[in-house]
């Protein structure tokens, strides 16, 4: 679990948060901090100093040049998981020295990035090119079937940020998590594109008036926009239950959401989705023998699963 350290609008907010997270839970939990570019930024190394005083050990680092931050918390030997959306910025954070990654799919809530390339290649590709770093996967999880695949393409769990707020315990309203019950996976918007700040949004009327205004503005002027994304009324819909009062963030994942569930029914299911998914899957290997054979390349062999039967492919860039 994690801590969102801007959540708080001060570091001794921030310091108050985390000894308030002790008193809840026993267990362990990291903290969140992310650089994003803003017109005033916070004073990220008094955030990065709170988390070392308060003794978190588990830092999850994001956005934007995160080298002065992260070689803070280096220092003070925190273990750091960088949350990236290309394989070039992971590369990069690797050299920074963090620990392990966590590689957010196009479909992700929020931060999205500007390469728009979904997890499919994007985990392949972290497997293939991170140099056997472990990393996570994010954006686009509800399910033990997402995790299934999550490790199958190379990624050792998931991340999830939408599903968590649709269970009983997200401090948020209700109607809200109804929305996102009721909501597809073509219900979200990109907004701030224009000015390089891509961010998933939940598709609201508000978004929607956003993107409307970012397209035809003839200025490119971000304050055109400022009023509608504004975090401020976006934070009041979580409070007040009307969707529609400001923006909020949410991924395509919200068509695969149908349920409110606590986390601990939620991480039950995804677990025993998961172990089923792995063992259902053992069907795709055609049995020679006692000799398991994989599927691949074993064009117009029979087996006992004839739909499944994979076609080879010849090309591997392994
Ligand atoms: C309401 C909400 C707030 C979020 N705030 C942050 C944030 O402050 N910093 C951050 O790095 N990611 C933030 N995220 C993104 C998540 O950490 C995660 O990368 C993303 O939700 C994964 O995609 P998913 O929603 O499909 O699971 C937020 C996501 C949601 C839904």
């Amino acid at each position: 679990m994690q801590l969102t350290a801007l959540t708080q609008p001060t570091p001794e907010d921030l310091r108050k948060e985390i000894r308030r997270c002790r008193q809840m839970t026993k267990n362990p939990f990291g903290v969140n901090l992310t650089l994003l570019p803003a017109l005033v930024p916070p004073d990220y190394a008094a955030y990065a100093q709170i988390i070392i005083d308060e003794g978190i050990k588990i830092v999850e680092t994001a956005g934007n040049s995160p080298g002065p931050v992260i070689r803070q918390l280096k220092a003070a030997n925190c273990t750091i998981l960088h949350k990236c959306t290309t394989i070039r910025h992971a590369q990069s954070a690797i050299k920074m020295g963090v620990d392990f990654l966590s590689i957010d799919g196009f479909e992700c809530a929020g931060h999205v990035g500007e390469t728009d390339i979904t997890n499919f290649i994007l985990l392949s590709r972290a497997r293939q090119s991170l140099g056997g770093v472990p990393f996570i996967a994010s954006g686009g999880f509800a399910d033990g079937q997402g995790l299934a695949a999550a490790l199958a393409l190379g990624a050792c769990g998931i991340n999830m940020g939408t599903r968590f707020m649709c269970t009983v315990e997200a401090p948020i309203h209700q109607k809200i998590k109804e929305a996102i019950v009721d909501a597809q996976e073509t219900d979200t918007e990109l907004v701030l594109r224009r000015w390089r700040n891509t961010t998933r949004l939940f598709g609201n009327n508000v978004a929607k008036q956003a993107v409307k205004v970012e397209k035809e503005s003839t200025t490119g002027k971000f304050e055109e926009v400022a009023e509608y994304v504004s975090g401020k009324r976006g934070r009041q819909v979580f409070l007040n239950g009307d969707k529609n009062f400001g923006v909020w963030t949410a991924g395509q994942v919200i068509g695969l959401i149908h349920d409110i569930p606590t986390c601990e029914a939620l991480l039950t299911r995804i677990e025993r989705e998961a172990v089923e998914t792995l063992q259902l899957k053992q069907d795709l290997y055609i049995q020679d023998g006692d000799r398991p054979v994989s599927s691949i390349g074993t064009v117009g062999k029979k087996t006992n699963n004839p739909g499944a039967e994979v076609w080879g492919v010849g090309k591997s860039k392994l």
